[in-house]
């Protein structure tokens, strides 16, 4: 399959163990598995357990677990993969080939851009928009022209990622009434569910139609990425096909991290676990609001709804400056990770990750404001001399 380069995931893997701070990430800050025996996960069963094959779509009891998530699900809407990487990978494979339309929303995580054009499907975009007060909102007119008869799948990523918006239940019900409309999937990755900061939280789309799929995972509002559990919640027939291409490409996840997600997703320490996630937020938020306001206009900022980033426009000296050129400057110069608007598809922003400890949250955004100011300063000497090695975005939405 002709690959493009997925941009933002190259950068990262290329620098996030390398540069001296990472502020590129996007999950609260990660679980040890000290907390994760406070919250139950029992060691000594860990200790005996064979290390065999584990059941490959998922454990059933991991499955029963995840199906009391989303009423109206069975084991068998359940499908346990490798992280909502591998949940969206297998749901694009199953759907999608050459001919095939697909539809996604921008700015956004960009591996069901490459992916469906890797496997030869035409993709279509409709973009959330900021309004006068700054709040990310659907372009619903966007949205009727990009999802058209014989759009296959849809995909949005709700809370968003970079932007941390909530769709409104209006935003939702358009969506999904416009994918019935013309017979296709909506794919609702739902990762950051349960990283809210203030507001309630985010509804599911599970059970608004039978044309809806949810993939999710441990990997950001739970905070244990390293286990690399996600999952498909979908029709059946949808989750036998997946299963069946899961066959062929890790047939299932690892018999350790079905165990720690059974713990994980147990309602009363998802709940503690999102708890966490809220606490760390609402302490990080206020210095990272403080820390844009001391930069004197370079950034303009508006809160997030949810997710343990911020998505910062750049403005003053720094507007018209490419991220990509900002983000390079920063490895570079001051040996700090962050994601450059270009990588979401939308050029003009910066992504910074608000979702560290408080000794990692100061020297990042202290870098950060170090390396802004050499390009305020001489943007077109500092550009210069960066660093062009390393993917810029060729997506333009
Ligand atoms: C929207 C979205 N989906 C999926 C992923 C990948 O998640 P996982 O680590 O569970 O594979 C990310 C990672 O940034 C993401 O932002």
């Amino acid at each position: 399959m002709p690959l493009d380069v997925f941009a933002m995931e190259r950068m990262q893997s290329t620098w996030e163990n390398v540069v001296e701070r990472d502020m590129s990430e996007s999950g609260i800050r990660a679980v040890t598995m000290r907390e994760l025996i406070d919250l139950g996960l029992d060691l000594d069963a860990l200790l005996d357990t064979p290390l065999g094959y584990s059941q490959s779509n998922g454990t059933l009891a991991l499955r029963e677990r995840l199906a009391a998530l989303y009423p109206g699900a069975t084991p068998d809407h359940i499908e346990v993969t490798n992280g909502t990487s591998e949940a969206n990978y297998v749901l694009a494979l199953s759907q999608l080939g050459p001919g095939t339309r697909f539809a996604l929303e921008v700015p956004n995580y960009l591996q069901l851009w490459g992916v469906p054009r890797g496997l030869g499907a035409a993709v279509d975009t409709f973009h959330l928009r900021p309004d006068a007060t700054g709040a990310w909102r659907l372009d619903e007119e966007e949205l009727e022209r990009a999802i058209v008869p014989g759009t296959k799948l849809v995909y949005v990523t709700n809370p968003n990622n970079p932007t941390g918006a909530v769709l409104t239940a209006r935003e939702m019900e358009r969506i999904v009434a416009r994918c019935e409309a013309v017979g296709a999937y909506l794919i609702a990755d739902e990762v950051y569910q349960g990283s809210e900061i203030n507001g309630a939280r985010t509804p599911s789309f599970w059970g608004m139609s039978d044309r809806v799929i949810v993939t999710s995972g441990l990997s950001k509002a739970y905070g244990i990425p390293g286990v690399r559990i996600g999952w498909i919640v979908g029709p059946t027939d949808v989750v036998a096909r997946c299963w069946a291409h899961h066959d062929y490409l890790t047939i299932g996840p690892s018999r350790l991290s079905d165990a720690v997600a059974c713990v994980a997703v147990a309602p009363a320490v998802r709940e503690r676990l999102y708890r966490r996630t809220r606490t760390i937020l609402r302490e990080n938020l206020p210095v990272f609001g403080a820390w844009v306001s001391g930069l004197h206009g370079l950034l303009e900022w508006s809160p997030p709804a949810a997710t343990a980033t911020a998505f910062v426009r750049c403005a003053g000296p720094l507007a018209g400056v490419p991220s990509h050129t900002i983000a390079t400057h920063l490895i570079d110069a001051l040996s700090v990770l962050i994601v450059p608007g270009s990588h979401f598809g939308l050029e003009g922003y910066l992504r910074i990750w608000t979702g560290g400890a408080p000794d990692v949250l100061a020297d990042g955004l202290a870098r950060i404001a170090r390396g802004l100011d050499d390009l305020a300063r001489a943007p077109r000497a500092v550009a210069a001399a960066g660093r062009h090695d390393m993917p810029s975005a060729e997506f333009v939405p």
